[in-house]
Parts: structure tokens; C-alpha cells; sequence
């Protein structure tokens, strides 16, 4: 009997330790696990303890033994550079042992971590693999992180070498990467020991002596490095993602539940062969990047693409496109505020007319809702079944998802369809409660986590269960406020925490406004995500000026874009902030953020019966109209 998407549901939360034993059987052990679950250390779930396993091997040596040694393993692809290069898995695991030799012979070994501060080319993807191979923890943070982030992930995960690259390049601008890795490291107080710089041709980077290894000449005299075995329960990797402060939370994600998890999902969710081509235009820096730009369709045995380039603008809206047709791709994961930049700049399609799209069978969405325009317009022109899947940093991948390799579910639209195998996801109210059917409430996801998911965060299991476990006990909460309607479709809603989703980017409203209120004229101030029709969020800063402070308004807003930006970085897309004489709060204090949110996005609002001065409302719909927001009414 073909399993359905229920019987396959079932059975995962029934029986944990059969159906995930039965998926890591298709991976590679050196040492079986001794136990599927472990559940000796409640609420510090562990999977697959006892077992000895490596990812590399996993990824790349393991599909050499197996006769896939000629097959294409990655093919970066990148407009901004005109290149376009592939490496076999012979060549890949070749590469990626060679500069594990490297990383070696400074001295790395298990457990030390390494991080990987790199543009989106294949030598990125060749350090984290070489990580992998030795047993290096590696931490990768996006290239449009500034200097100060940077050097907060630095002193937090303490590497013992850094991994970068002379330059990025966006769209046709180049980004000098070296300086920021120097200011990052000046403001660190950890010093990492070597710092291994990929020169591109495009600018080179001044190195530092005694520090500083330029990547291209230590290769030449690198030895290859085998696989280390490691413990599954060792960390794989840390990957530092927005927390409600300044301060970001590093991930930790375990070998051997990372293995298993994600070459399962592969056929599973996005039902893609070994042999199969896989993209995921995404970045590095982000999980999505790592979980399926890199990991998953390695582990697969699929051909991963690595796309150095926009959805619009290297060179036009057809570039996606361009890809799947040059590359034949079979799938596509990426974020909708991508196809809203395509849809902006070719309502009609008219680019896919270019290319042959015949092997191209399905999309996939995530990092924030599809909404149904985007939903709708992607259908319709590429043919193709467009599913959304909601997952997050902290669960490594998708929460809900329309499992197509198990059963093809109709599609709902604003919904990421059932929880997939694995996750007892539940909608609870304030008291840890479940609600009904339909009922808006906390997403929470019943303990324990599936493996690939979050063990705890780095050096802070603390902070782990504090974040994610101590409001419903016995759930990890998601932070995410939703219902599940009467047939078992999910609908996230909206982020229960001040994080908010910028093209597909995860960023703390409190971390900006730690850095607003860092500037002498401001006494106080309130970020909120408002509604973009492009990016689907942006974020907008409002200023309470310190009393007597009689400066330009214009000026003071100009600093702390400029602020936000030296701080955070460009991710950030901080552009918009007014100055108001005050904040709309409630008697208690508290920030009335979803009322000035709303008025924002031109939707009717209540006033709150607990506000402390209800003119102040009508006061920031003038300030949002200055700014070019149309004010909700008051109703
Ligand atoms: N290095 C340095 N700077 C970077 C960067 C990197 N790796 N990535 C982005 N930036 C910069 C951009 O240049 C931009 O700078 P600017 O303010 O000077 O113009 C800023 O960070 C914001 O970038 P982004 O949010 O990507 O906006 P954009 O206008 O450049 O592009 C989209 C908008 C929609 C085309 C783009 O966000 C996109 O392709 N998103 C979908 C794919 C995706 O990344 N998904 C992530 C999760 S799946
Ligand atoms: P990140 O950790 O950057 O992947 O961001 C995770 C957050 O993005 C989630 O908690 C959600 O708020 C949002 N998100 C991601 N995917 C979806 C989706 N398919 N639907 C709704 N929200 C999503």
C-alpha cells in the first residue's frame, strides 16, 4: 500500500524511533547509533546518540563510492562575473579534502569552530564542507552583515580561523568584504589566529602578515584530509539568526539528525532524486542556504546550483529563468519577495517566452507567507505546482509543507498546507491550552523536535530553554501566532516577538532600536514592520527627540539610517524614519505597536481602551503621512 500523507504523519509521531531509524538506514554510519531518540536529558532531546557519522562523507565521498563520481555535484552560477563553472563529485570532494588539509595544518581540529564570512561563490561552499570533513564547527554569517555584527558572532563562537573573500559583488557594485572583516576583528575581543582570503579577480585584498593566508597559494601545497568520524550528537554547525535584543542567538544543529533529516526531506517534501537538479536561490548566510543550497541535495546525490545574482537586474527578470533552462532544473526554493521582483518588472511573463522551462516541475516558497497574488501569478505562468512551506532558522527545515513525494495535497491558499512528519504542531492559547479549530493562538510544536532541528543554543542551554520551551511547557514555541482550520492546514499569521521579515530576511525591530536611541538627540523610539509591497515587510523608525534638541529633523533622521546601517548593515533596509513628538503607549507604558502598525498599513484600527492619550494617535497619522503612509481610520 502507498503511504498517505496521514498514515506517514501518523506513524512519525507515534513511532519516532522506527521512522526515523528506517531513514537514517539510506545514510552512510561508521558506528550505528545506539539509540534513535534519547530522551535521557529531558528537555534536551537528542537524536541518534551512540552513532558515529560525517557530513562530508555524507555529502560528497559517499556518492564517489557509490559511482556518481562524473555526475555534477555544483554548478555556480554567476551574472554578476559572467562565470559559470562546475565541479563533479569526484572534483568537488577532491577540493573540499585538499582545503580541509589546509584548515589542518593551522592547527583546526574537532570542535573548533570556524567562521565563513563569504560571497556567493563555490569556495564558500567548499569551506563548509571541509569543515564538515575535519569535524570544524563552522559559523556562517551573510555578506550584508556590518562590521559590528560580525564582531559579535566572532566573540560568541570564537573561531580559530575566519574564512573570507576579498570582495562581493552586488549586481554591479563591488562590495569590499576585507575591510569589514578587519574592522570586525579590531572591534572583536576575541582574535581569531588566521584569517584565509579568497582573492577574486575583481578586487584584491591587502593582506595582513602574519595573519592573513591568501587562499589560491596555500591550496597549492595542501594535503588532502579524510573524513573524521564524529559523534552525531557534535555540533555541525552555528548559525546566528535575529533574537528580540541586539544580541544574536547561535543555532546549534547536531550531525547525525542534520543527515538524516534533510536527505529524507529530499524526496519526501520536494520529491527530487539522486541524479536530480536542485536549486535553491537563496544565500549561504541564511538556513535555507545551508539546508538546501548545500546539505540536503549533496546528501541526495542531486546536482546544487549556487547562484551568484538577483531575481532581477543581473541582467533582467528572465535571469531565474535563464538558470533552471541552462541547468535544467527539476525544482526551485526560493523566497516570494523574489517573484514579487520578477512579477514587478514582468507582469506578463514575458521573459519566460525565452527559455525552455520542460524539466522544470516544481516551487517552492518559504521565509515569510505566499501571498495569494504571488501564489496566483506563479501558477500561472510557469505551470507548475508553487508550494509555501513555513519553517525557520531554529527547525533547519520545513514545520508545514505539501509533502510532494509522500501525497500531493490540494493547495489552500496563505497556507503552508499540514505539518509535516515529524512536527506535533499545535495552536494553544495563553495558558498552554489547545484551542479549536480555526481559533487563532501560539504555534507550538509538542517535544520532542524532530531530528535536524535545534538541540540548544550555542554555550547557552539556558537561553535555549528559556526562548523556546519555558512559556508552554512541554512545546518548543515558535513564536509564530496562526490556527489550523478544520482540515489540518496551517496558517502562520503573524511573529508573536518584535522580529520582523524583510525580503525574506529575518531582523530584530529592538536591535534597531537599541541603535536609535544610541544617538544623543533621541530620547526614544519605536521600530515597526510595516507592509511593503515588494519586500513584504520594511522596517520604519519613529524618534522621540531629547527636550530642547532644535536640529534639522531631516539631518537627525539621515544619522541614524546611516546608524543602523554601519551597525546592523545594509540587510537591514533601514530607509524610512520621522521624527514625532511622542509614542502612542498604554497607561502601563507600553508601546501601542500593532495600533501605529495599523494605522500604517491603511487599515481600520480601535483605539486601545488602555491608552494613555488618545490624540497622540492622531498625531502619527499625520507624522505616517508625512512620510508618504496613507493613515488607517480610526473605527
Ligand atoms: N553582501 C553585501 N550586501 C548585501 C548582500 C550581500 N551578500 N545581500 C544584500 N546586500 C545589500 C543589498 O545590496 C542592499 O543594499 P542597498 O541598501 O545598498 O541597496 C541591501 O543589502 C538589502 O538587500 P535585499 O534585501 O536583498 O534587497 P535588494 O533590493 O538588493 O533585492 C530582492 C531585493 C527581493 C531582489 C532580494 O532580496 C531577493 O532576491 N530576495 C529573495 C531571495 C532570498 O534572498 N531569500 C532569502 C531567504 S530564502
Ligand atoms: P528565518 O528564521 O529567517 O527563516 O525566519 C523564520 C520566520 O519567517 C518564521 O518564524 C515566520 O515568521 C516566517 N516564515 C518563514 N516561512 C514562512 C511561511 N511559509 N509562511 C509564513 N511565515 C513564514
Amino acid at each position: 500500500m502507498t503511504a498517505t500523507y496521514d498514515s506517514t504523519f501518523k506513524r512519525s509521531i507515534r513511532e519516532p524511533d522506527a521512522f526515523w531509524g528506517e531513514a537514517a538506514e539510506n545514510c552512510h554510519w561508521y558506528k550505528r547509533w545506539d539509540k534513535v531518540l534519547d530522551d535521557a536529558n529531558r528537555p534536551f532531546y537528542r537524536w541518534f546518540s551512540g552513532g558515529e557519522i560525517n557530513t562530508c562523507y555524507n555529502a560528497l565521498d559517499l556518492h564517489v563510492a557509490n559511482g556518481r563520481g562524473e555526475q555534477t555535484a555544483l554548478i555556480y552560477d554567476s551574472p554578476v562575473t559572467g562565470v559559470v563553472q562546475s565541479y563533479t563529485y569526484q572534483q568537488l570532494t577532491e577540493t573540499v579534502a585538499r582545503f580541509a588539509g589546509l584548515l589542518a595544518s593551522q592547527g583546526v581540529s574537532k570542535g573548533d569552530r570556524i567562521l565563513i564570512y563569504m560571497p556567493m561563490i563555490s569556495e564558500a561552499a567548499v569551506a563548509m564542507l571541509a569543515c564538515a570533513r575535519i569535524g570544524a564547527i563552522h559559523s556562517v554569517v551573510f555578506g550584508g552583515f556590518a562590521a559590528k555584527e560580525l564582531a559579535v558572532r566572532i566573540d560568541d563562537a570564537k573561531p580559530k580561523v575566519v574564512v573570507s573573500a576579498s570582495c562581493g559583488i552586488e549586481v554591479n557594485r563591488v562590495i569590499s568584504y576585507k575591510p569589514l572583516l578587519d574592522e570586525a576583528i579590531r572591534l572583536a575581543f576575541h582574535k581569531p589566529g588566521t584569517c584565509i582570503i579568497f582573492q577574486r579577480p575583481e578586487e584584491k585584498a591587502a593582506l595582513v602578515s602574519g595573519r592573513d593566508i591568501d587562499w589560491a597559494d596555500a591550496m597549492v601545497s595542501a594535503h588532502p584530509h579524510e573524513c573524521v568520524p564524529m559523534s552525531a550528537t557534535d555540533p555541525a554547525y552555528i548559525l546566528y539568526t535575529s533574537g528580540t535584543t541586539g544580541v544574536p542567538k547561535g543555532v546549534v544543529r547536531d550531525i547525525g539528525g542534520h543527515i538524516v533529516a534533510l536527505k529524507w526531506s529530499m524526496k519526501a517534501i520536494y520529491d527530487v532524486d539522486p541524479g536530480d537538479v536542485y536549486w535553491a536561490a537563496s544565500d549561504i548566510g541564511w538556513v535555507v542556504g545551508h539546508s538546501y543550497i548545500i546539505y540536503a541535495p549533496l546528501f541526495q546525490g542531486c546536482t546544487t546550483i549556487l547562484f551568484e545574482g538577483k531575481p532581477v537586474g543581473t541582467p533582467d527578470a528572465g535571469a531565474f529563468w535563464r538558470v533552471i533552462a541552462d541547468h535544467r532544473v527539476k525544482t526551485l526554493f526560493t523566497a516570494p519577495t523574489a517573484f514579487r521582483a520578477i512579477k514587478r518588472e514582468d507582469p506578463k511573463g514575458e521573459f519566460l517566452g525565452k527559455y525552455d522551462l520542460a524539466r522544470f516541475q516544481s516551487l517552492f516558497l518559504a521565509g515569510e507567507r505566499t501571498d495569494p497574488d504571488t501564489l496566483k501569478w506563479a501558477e500561472e505562468k510557469l505551470w507548475v505546482p508553487v508550494i509555501d512551506h513555513w519553517w525557520q532558522t531554529e527547525t533547519g527545515w520545513a514545520i508545514a509543507a505539501n509533502c510532494m513525494g509522500i501525497e500531493k495535497l490540494p493547495v489552500k491558499e496563505g497556507s503552508p498546507s499540514k505539518p509535516a512528519p515529524g512536527w506535533n504542531l499545535q495552536v494553544v492559547d495563553l495558558n498552554a491550552q489547545p484551542v479549536r479549530a480555526g481559533e487563532i493562538g501560539a504555534l507550538v510544536v509538542k517535544l520532542p523536535l524532530p531530528p535536524g532541528s535545534l538541540p540548544t543554543l550555542w554555550k547557552n542551554d539556558e537561553g535555549y530553554v528559556k526562548t523556546y520551551l519555558e512559556e508552554f511547557p512541554g512545546f518548543y514555541k515558535t513564536a509564530d501566532a496562526g490556527f489550523i482550520d478544520e482540515d489540518g492546514y496551517v496558517f502562520v499569521m503573524s511573529r508573536t516577538d518584535d522580529i520582523i521579515n524583510v525580503a525574506g530576511h529575518r531582523l530584530s525591530t529592538g536591535a534597531m532600536e537599541e541603535i536609535l536611541t544610541d544617538h544623543p538627540d533621541v530620547a526614544e523610539a519605536a521600530v515597526l514592520g510595516v507592509d511593503d509591497t515588494l519586500k513584504g515587510q520594511i522596517p520604519v523608525g519613529f524618534l522621540v527627540l531629547n527636550a530642547g534638541v532644535d536640529r534639522n529633523h531631516g539631518d537627525i533622521v539621515r544619522e541614524v539610517i546611516q546608524m543602523v546601517r554601519e551597525r546592523i548593515g545594509p540587510v537591514a533596509s533601514f530607509k524610512v524614519a520621522t521624527v514625532v513628538n511622542r509614542l502612542p503607549k498604554t497607561r502601563s507604558g507600553k508601546i501601542l505597536r500593532g495600533t501605529i502598525r495599523k494605522i500604517a498599513n491603511n487599515e481600520p484600527y480601535n483605539t486601545p481602551a488602555t491608552i494613555d492619550d488618545p490624540a497622540v494617535l492622531d498625531e502619527m497619522a499625520v507624522a505616517l503621512a508625512n512620510i508618504g503612509y496613507a493613515a488607517g481610520k480610526n473605527s
